[in-house]
């Protein structure tokens, strides 16, 4: 038998993009008497959902309570109980780690330590069989065909991504409109480059928020899409062709005593429904991601019945990637696509098993990173299988862009197909 054995896991503190700790730890598998180590960085969310694992901090002194000792601690201890194991069923391994915790949202270890164990062991045991992570997950994901998934680019940011006067988080591009993925981030990346001239031309800022794309003091989602579309003209491309726009409103987080905050006046859900539906007249609108606070369930399913069948209603912080709540999503028919991200749920397997549910109910997934991101490129690897979208900001800052690059990569190295042909021949609805 040849199966990967756990030898050793360490876990040490590097910093992400916003100069916070983060966990990374090692993985170190024996099989046919070598040993083959891989590591993961676990990432860290801003406009976290309140459903969400809990990401383990010291709250002490150092890093203005950001530390992350005791969760590398925790690492020892999973290692105390997974030495010499048999590691190559990740199912098997998460559901040991989601045991030795013991809670429901992963607060005794702590999700930073349990994610960042769950993917490295995967991505050694990849290793082991001299397998790209990508082709390695299709065992877990049954997904025997891999794409290269559509961007979604977040170029203006705001929220508390930013710090500006936008309510609305993140105006994405999504370039629909290309063969290859290539071509595709070609072309994003010369959209970004005119909106910098276009912001400069109007004397606003071009400095970035925490996921790469512009902060300018403007106040307006209009003015943004507006800005946006400028940029994707003075690229020479096609509005609602070649490029069509997502948001994610990130609601949650100007949500307070039962009203949305929007441009500093307390409005309620139908009002804020009101500028939505201004916005997916004005533009081709091609998502709308956590319209409405995450326990606002009643204004999600007016919402949803409205517009589902024309645009993506993509759940972040109401669905934080955790299948019961995926599942009350289905079944109250709420939302058509889920955000997925990894340290929401804490696992890879559980991950996989929310990918899974979400594609078999119709729901479109989304592969995201996190505001507060590293060099880590996993998640492009997951995004081949099983995703028509990766979420992963500006193509720009070398945490956003080590996405796109390894998907490059696999573009360039294994020939993959992008997935946007396929996409508006089954799906966009044009009108
Ligand atoms: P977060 O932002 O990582 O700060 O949660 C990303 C998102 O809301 O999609
Ligand atoms: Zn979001």
């Amino acid at each position: 038998m040849f199966r990967p054995i756990l030898k050793d896991l360490k876990a040490i503190w590097v910093l992400d993009s916003r100069s916070n700790p983060t966990v990374e730890v090692f993985a170190y598998v024996q099989r046919k008497g070598d040993i083959f180590v891989d590591s993961f960085i676990v990432p860290s969310g801003a406009s976290t959902g309140e459903f969400e694992a809990l990401e383990l901090r010291d709250n002490e002194k150092d890093f203005h309570g950001k530390g992350v000792n005791k969760a590398i601690k925790n690492v020892s201890y999973i290692l105390d109980h997974l030495y010499n194991t048999h590691v190559d069923d990740i199912f098997e391994v998460d559901r040991k780690l989601i045991e030795l915790d013991g809670t429901k949202n992963k607060s005794n270890l702590g999700a930073n330590a349990i994610l960042g164990v769950s993917v490295a062991i995967a991505k050694a045991v990849a290793k082991s069989y001299d397998m790209p992570f990508f082709k390695y997950l299709s065992f877990w994901t049954k997904s025997y065909e891999y794409y290269l998934p559509i961007p979604m680019m977040n170029i203006i940011n705001g929220g508390v991504h930013a710090d500006n006067d936008l309510d609305f988080q993140e105006f994405m591009i999504v370039p629909l409109g290309f063969e290859d993925f290539s071509n595709a981030i070609k072309a994003s990346s010369e959209v970004y480059n005119s909106l910098k001239k276009i912001l400069k031309e109007n004397n606003l800022s071009v400095s970035v928020g925490d996921e790469g794309g512009f902060a300018p003091r403007i106040d307006s989602p209009f003015k943004a899409c507006e800005f946006i579309i400028a940029a994707i003209e003075k690229s020479g491309y096609k509005v609602g062709k070649d490029f069509y726009i997502s948001i994610d409103v990130a609601a949650s987080s100007f949500f307070k005593d039962n009203k949305y905050i929007y441009l500093k006046n307390p409005i309620n859900h139908k009002e804020l429904i009101n500028v939505y539906e201004k916005l997916i007249s004005s533009y081709p609108i091609f998502s709308i991601e956590d319209p409405f606070d995450e326990n606002d369930w009643e204004a999600w399913k007016e919402f949803t019945n409205k517009y589902k069948n024309k645009i993506l209603i993509v759940g972040d912080d109401i669905f934080v990637t955790n299948i019961e709540r995926i599942e009350k999503g289905i079944n109250n028919n709420v939302a058509n696509a889920v955000l997925i991200k990894l340290n929401q749920i804490g696992t890879l397997s559980e991950t996989i098993k929310a990918i899974s549910l979400a594609n078999k109910n119709g729901y479109k997934t989304i592969i995201s990173h996190r505001s507060g991101e590293t060099e880590d490129n996993t998640i492009s690897h997951l995004a081949t299988n099983n995703s028509y979208f990766i979420k992963t900001g500006a193509p720009a800052r070398s945490e956003r862009n080590s996405k796109y690059n390894e998907l490059l990569r696999i573009y360039n190295f294994y020939n993959l197909n992008y997935y946007a042909t396929l996409y508006k021949s089954n799906y966009l609805v044009t009108s």
